[in-house]
């Protein structure tokens, strides 16, 4: 009598990849990340950032510095916690950060954000920023790694041990978590949105489910991954927290599917990237949505208009209901409508898949991508 017992499947839970399987713990990773960190009358509470009350409350600049997918989740960030603050924010690559005599000093706080919490180049901006004087909270997901030993503060992500090299679930449980921060912030120091913040955790909550419904209607961007397995290269349009989204989406593919993949801001097709389109060029368009405050969503719908005229094959993520896409789109992947400063926890993981399925039909190992490493700890 012998047992079919394969540890390494059993840990991937059923899954492929760990890849695969941390992309379906998304919903976990953002709901885990939120749990326990407002009270009942649904205010913030982050007890764990122990910094002084006063100290937050004179700071007048924001300096994001991560690596990677961490720094996407930066620049999303940097959209929510301007809106709701009005603190400048800036988001810097750490390796970058360190060698061009940032204006640091002690109203100054620095966001280093980490999945690993080990990333040398990090590490390295951390330690730059407390000798001048700044306060410095990291957003990390590993307990007791270097990065929160050697900040002022920590603010965890609760998304679980991520195994495979091209971060996914982390991502999420970041902007989560940063999000938090700037709701934080704007609580403590006033903002001109205090409605806005109420429902803004509120649509939080709702973000898990929402997930689960991406997951759940992935059957149309595994088919498509799966046929586009030969393209060498694709491009992704994206505008306000759309854009890090973009890039994110075009890393995931480089890291794990080894295509050529650039993210762009859609604003500045025209100023470039729109000389690259010729027929049959797949790009990735995330699409604002409909109900925002400004015209972006028109303009990013015209920006379809653009390249289909030019031949491109145009692969749409937008709302649920945005019709407007539909006479421009090869297709459509719809993902549920949320606030705007919410979307990319949502437009996301569209792309993650594709990545994944895209890589896994290529017959690559998505989990250990060449060239890489989870955790990169020289400089
Ligand atoms: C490496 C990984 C990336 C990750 C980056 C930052 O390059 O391959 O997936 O985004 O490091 O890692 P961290 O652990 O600091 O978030």
């Amino acid at each position: 009598y012998t047992v079919d017992w394969d540890a390494s499947a059993a840990e991937k839970g059923g899954f492929r990849s760990f890849m695969d399987k941390e992309i379906h713990d998304q919903p976990h990773a953002v709901a885990d990340t939120l749990l326990g960190r407002t009270d009942t009358a649904g205010h913030l509470v982050l007890d764990e950032i122990r910094v002084d009350e006063a100290v937050l409350r004179r700071v007048d600049k924001i300096i994001v510095v991560a690596c990677g997918t961490a720094a996407y989740a930066g620049q999303v960030a940097k959209y929510a916690i301007e809106h709701w603050c009005r603190i400048p924010v800036e988001v810097e690559l750490a390796h970058e950060f360190r060698y061009r005599d940032p204006v640091v000093d002690a109203r100054t706080l620095v966001v280093a954000v980490s999945q690993s919490g080990e990333t040398m180049d990090t590490l390295m901006a951390v330690r730059h920023a407390r000798e001048q004087g700044a306060t410095v909270l990291a957003i990390v997901n590993t307990h007791g790694s270097t990065i929160p030993r050697e900040s002022d503060a920590v603010l965890y992500t609760h998304a679980g041990p991520e195994v495979a090299v091209a971060s996914t679930k982390a991502f999420l449980a970041q902007i989560t978590a940063a999000y938090l921060l700037g709701l934080y912030l704007a609580q403590l120091r006033g903002t001109k949105y205090p409605d806005e913040i109420a429902e803004i955790l509120d649509d939080l909550r709702e973000i898990p489910d929402k997930i689960q419904a991406v997951l759940d209607a992935a059957g149309a961007i595994r088919e498509v991954a799966v046929a586009m397995k030969d393209v060498p290269s694709v491009l992704f349009l994206g505008r306000h927290v759309g854009y890090p989204v973009a890039m994110e989406g075009a890393l995931k593919l480089k890291e794990i599917a080894y295509i050529h993949a650039e993210g762009f801001a859609a604003g500045e097709l025209k100023h470039g990237p729109i000389a690259l389109i010729e027929t049959d060029q797949p790009v990735f368009i995330i699409v604002p949505s409909p109900r925002g405050r400004d015209s972006l969503h028109a303009k990013v719908v015209s920006n379809i208009q653009e390249i289909r005229a030019r031949g491109a094959r145009t692969l749409v993520v937008a709302e649920e209901g945005d019709e407007d896409v539909l006479p421009f789109a090869d297709q459509v992947f719809f993902v549920p409508r949320t606030a705007s400063l919410l979307a990319p926890l949502l437009a996301v993981v569209p792309l993650q898949i594709f990545a994944c399925e895209l890589a896994s039909a290529k017959g690559l190992d998505v989990d250990q991508p060449r060239n890489l490493a989870k955790s990169v700890t020289v400089e």
